[in-house]
């Protein structure tokens, strides 16, 4: 049987849950893979750490270089997180000509292309299925199974952090700092939970999803993020009343090429690549994907829609997709074919990331109101002025005070001239706070 070494860097949530899957499924996975898989050596950073998954002593060390130094490992599990140290495991592992498997999201975003480029050039491979999903293998189903579809929708729960906060504070009427504390304490959020709840986790997943699905590496710069922190208890209870839940969803759409600035230019693809918080409807599948669950409904021209589910985060669901790399690596190994599955394939021509101001959709507004007439007069004119239609108005009852909450739902439009009108009312002197404003998806 062949041999097959490897090494992990990080024994944190990531890196504890592959060795301890790898304890439990290491035998296995060798009889299944007809490879002998040895863990070789554990770097981590504190030797002296209590670690809920311990490391044996024999293995462990504290240099991550002892690692991809070592001739005798052919494949580097990086599990230490951030872009630097990360970034220089991975581009030493690979000039090291071993493969290199990450979870890192927030590494490939940032230096996707390079990485591939390098991969490429030292005639090794890079995978990186854990870095999207957790355990949900979503990124062999975009680079595998369907293959033979272009992708025209993406909408995706990928934040398992943000589901979790969002899912109890619908189901338990929790405020959000005391769900984010639970959160980290079960392992779901990044070391830094900004990441999580500002929602760069979340576009660093969509602009890989993107990539892979239209061919053009998306530059994180052009994609349009809002996190969940500015969503309260009132617009959860408000929605649901609606009949709509809220989550915060990665959205990868490709439009006609009516839209976007380059639109006259052979071959252009505008795709709207952003991350908002949005209003599901309750009949939507996606309305029920609850705590650390991901799920990711995508549809191809051939397939119709299709939808993936499962654990986003945390050490188990992760560990899964490490060792579902780690076989891929293996019978790269084993085959000696080291480009089976490339990292990233361009096609599709020429994409092009679409402004967030040309993007089109209805939308929530809770506004906070002096109870006064006229004041509804006021807000139409200026949505009116916009072009702007309104599809329903909302004062609910129960509301004392200087002001009052008033919820419109409004018709298509585009974030430009939304952006404009609610400025515009934002500065009225019967408007008693910023206006709150909250996507609604149709799924068309
Ligand atoms: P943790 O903070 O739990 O673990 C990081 C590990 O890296 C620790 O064991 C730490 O050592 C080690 N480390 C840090 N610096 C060094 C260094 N210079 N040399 C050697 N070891 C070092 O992070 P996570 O496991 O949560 O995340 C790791 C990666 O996985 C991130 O990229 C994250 O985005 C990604 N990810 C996380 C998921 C999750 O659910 N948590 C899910 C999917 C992806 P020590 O223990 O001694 O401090
Ligand atoms: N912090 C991430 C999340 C981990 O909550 O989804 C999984 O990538």
């Amino acid at each position: 049987m062949q041999e097959v070494n490897f090494g992990i860097i990080g024994s944190g949530t990531v890196g504890g849950g592959v060795l301890k899957a790898i304890q439990r499924n290491g035998p296995l996975m060798s009889s299944r893979l007809g490879v002998r898989l040895t863990l070789l050596k554990v770097a981590v950073k504190n030797k002296a750490k209590t670690r809920p998954v311990p490391v044996p002593a024999s293995l462990m060390c504290t240099r991550w270089e002892e690692v991809v130094r070592d001739p005798r490992i052919h494949v580097v599990i990086e599990a230490v997180g951030g872009t630097k140290t990360a970034k220089a495991i991975v581009m030493k592992s690979l000039a090291s000509g071993k493969v290199v498997v990450t979870a890192n999201k927030a590494l490939i975003s940032a230096h996707g292309e390079e990485i591939f480029e390098a991969a490429q050039r030292y005639g090794v491979n890079f995978y990186y299925e854990a870095a999207v999903g957790g355990g949900i293998p979503i990124i062999k189903v975009l680079r595998e199974g369907l293959v033979g579809n272009r992708i025209n929708r993406i909408y995706g729960i990928v934040n398992g952090t943000c589901n979790y906060i969002l899912t109890r504070m619908k189901l338990e009427g929790l405020e959000f700092d005391e769900v984010l504390k639970d959160a980290q304490r079960l392992g779901y959020a990044e070391a830094e939970p900004s990441l999580d709840v500002d929602g760069d986790d979340a576009m660093h997943k969509t602009g890989i999803l993107a990539s892979l699905a239209h061919g053009f590496w998306v530059n994180p710069k052009q994609i349009h993020m809002e996190g969940i922190r500015a969503i309260s208890r009132m617009d959860i209870q408000f929605a649901e009343r609606l009949g709509y839940t809220i989550k915060l969803l990665g959205i990868v759409k490709k439009l006609e090429k009516t839209s976007g600035p380059g639109r006259r230019r052979k071959g252009f693809v505008p795709v709207q690549v952003s991350v908002f918080p949005t209003l599901v409807p309750n009949s939507h599948v996606l309305a029920s994907v609850n705590h650390e669950f991901n799920a990711i409904f995508m549809r191809g021209d051939v397939v119709g829609d299709t939808l993936y589910y499962g654990r986003g985060a945390g050490q188990d669901a992760t560990a899964s997709a490490v060792l579902s790399d780690l076989a891929d690596a293996a019978l790269d190994l084993k085959t000696g074919n080291m480009n089976r599955i490339p990292p990233f394939v361009p096609h599709e021509g020429e994409g092009t990331v679409l402004d967030i101001d040309e993007v089109v959709s209805r939308y929530y507004v809770r506004l906070s109101v002096v109870d006064r007439p006229g004041t509804l007069a006021k807000i139409a004119t200026i949505l009116g002025r916009s072009k702007i239609g309104i599809s329903s108005v909302i004062q609910p009852e129960g509301h004392e005070g200087e002001s009052v909450p008033l919820i419109l739902m409004i018709h298509d439009a585009s974030h430009a001239a939304m952006n404009r009108a609610l400025t515009e009312i934002g500065r009225l002197p019967v408007i008693k706070a910023a206006p709150t404003m909250i996507r609604v998806e149709t799924f068309d």
